[in-house]
C-alpha cells in the first residue's frame, strides 16, 4: 500500500494540547515508508470541542458550529504542514484545490471544507477525486465497535464490516455538530459509491500503524466490499 489517505483524527493530535510527540512518531513511520502519493486531512480535536461547545451556549445553529469547527481542523492542519517541513504554501479549503496539490506535488494536508460532514468525509472525497484506494482513519479507538466501548464493556469490536453495516452503526450514534462517530454516516457513503477500503486503527499503537501502513495484518477495523 503506498499510496494512502490518512485521515488523522483530532483526538490523536490535539487530545487535550497538540501532542508533539505523537506527530514526531507519527512523522517518522511516514519518512520510513516514503509513499508514493499521500494526503492527510487532520480533524480538529480538543480544539473543536472546546470552541464548539462554548458557541453552543449561544446557539444551536448546525452551520455555524460546524464553521467553527472547520477552523479548528485548518490550525490542526497547520501543525501537521509544520511538522512536514512546510511543503506547501497553504492549507486547501476545498477537494479542487487539495487536488491540485496532491497532482503537483503528491503530497497534500488540508483539514476541513465545509458543514455538514467532518473531516472523515474530506477524506472520502480526497480519495475518489485521486483514485486513491484506501483510506486510513487513524483515531484514538482500536476500531469499530457494535457500542461505544468506553461507555459499555461488552461492546463488540469488529475486524470487518460492510459499508451498509458501518453506515448503520453511525447512524445511530450521530447528535449534530462535534457528534462522538467512529466515522461520519455521508463518509460512509462515499467511501460505498467509490469502493474504498477504509481501514480503522488507533493511534496509540505506533507499531499497528506502521503495518497498516504497509500492508501487513493490523489490529483494526476494514471497510470495504464484500
Ligand atoms: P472533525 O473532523 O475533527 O470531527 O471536525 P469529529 O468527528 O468531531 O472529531 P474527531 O477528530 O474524529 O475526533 C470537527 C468538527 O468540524 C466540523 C464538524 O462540526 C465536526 O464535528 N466540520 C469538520 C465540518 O463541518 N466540515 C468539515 O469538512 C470538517
Amino acid at each position: 500500500m503506498k499510496q494512502f489517505i490518512l485521515s488523522l483524527g483530532g483526538s490523536m493530535v490535539n487530545p487535550e494540547e497538540i501532542d508533539t510527540e505523537f506527530i514526531d512518531s507519527f512523522m517518522e513511520i511516514l519518512k520510513e515508508l516514503n509513499p508514493e502519493r499521500l494526503g492527510i486531512v487532520v480533524g480538529g480535536g480538543m480544539t473543536a470541542r472546546k470552541y464548539v461547545n462554548s458557541l453552543k451556549k449561544y446557539t444551536n445553529n448546525n452551520f455555524f458550529l460546524d464553521e467553527l469547527g472547520i477552523r479548528a481542523t485548518r490550525m490542526n492542519a497547520s501543525i501537521l504542514l509544520g511538522a512536514m517541513g512546510l511543503k506547501q504554501e497553504r492549507i486547501p479549503e476545498n477537494i479542487v484545490d487539495a487536488l491540485e496539490i496532491l497532482n503537483r506535488s503528491n503530497l497534500v494536508v488540508m483539514g476541513g471544507t465545509v458543514p455538514g460532514h467532518t473531516t472523515d468525509t474530506v477524506s472520502m472525497l480526497l480519495a475518489e477525486s485521486s483514485g486513491i484506494k484506501d483510506v486510513i482513519n487513524i483515531t484514538s479507538v482500536d476500531g469499530v465497535y457494535s457500542d461505544d466501548p468506553r461507555k459499555n464493556k461488552d461492546a463488540e469490536r469488529y475486524s470487518k464490516l460492510t459499508y451498509d453495516e458501518a453506515f448503520n452503526i453511525s447512524l445511530k450514534s450521530y447528535s449534530g455538530a462535534g457528534s462522538n462517530q467512529f466515522l461520519d454516516s455521508v463518509s460512509l457513503l462515499i467511501g460505498k459509491r467509490a469502493a474504498l477500503n477504509i481501514h480503522v486503527i488507533s493511534g496509540k499503537n505506533l507499531e499497528n500503524i506502521e503495518k497498516c501502513l504497509s500492508g501487513k495484518k493490523y489490529e483494526g477495523t476494514l471497510i470495504s466490499q464484500i
